[in-house]
């Protein structure tokens, strides 16, 4: 039998995140605002924030259902997958939505770098604000 998991290739070049929370007590509760996290290809931006206590919001658990999980790419965008048209349109939802605005958990890294994620101050509010 041959089971097709995602396997993440444990030779993989590392890439480095760093988080950049505008709001640290709001996401993480604490004052630290930059978070560095290693990470691998094939991780995705929500679930690494979320292995490391960055509790970005994601009202629909990450199937590009709202657009809660909006942050700013600041570095790194060709390291990560590119933004589908689902992507695109839902996006266009979160407030001030700028060029590297993207879903965080539509973001898989490719290939390894740095990626610089800022994480807006407004993101937990957001939820409340999306209609119906
Ligand atoms: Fe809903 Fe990312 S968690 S779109």
């Amino acid at each position: 039998m041959h089971a097709h998991g995602v396997k993440i290739n444990a030779d993989a070049a590392t890439s480095v995140v760093k988080y950049v929370c505008e709001d640290p007590q709001a996401v993480t509760g604490t004052d630290q605002r930059d978070h560095i996290v290693n990470a691998k290809e094939g991780h995705n931006l929500l679930e690494l924030a979320m292995g490391r206590d960055i509790n970005i919001e994601h009202a629909c658990g990450g199937v590009c259902a709202c657009s809660t999980c909006h942050v700013y790419i600041e570095e790194g965008m060709d390291l990560l997958s590119e933004s589908t048209e689902a992507e695109e349109d839902r996006v266009e939802e979160a407030p001030d939505v700028r060029r590297n605005s993207r879903l965080a958990c539509q973001c898989e890294i490719l290939k390894p770098g740095k990626i610089v994620v800022r994480v807006p101050a407004w993101n937990r509010n957001a939820v409340k604000e999306v209609p119906h």
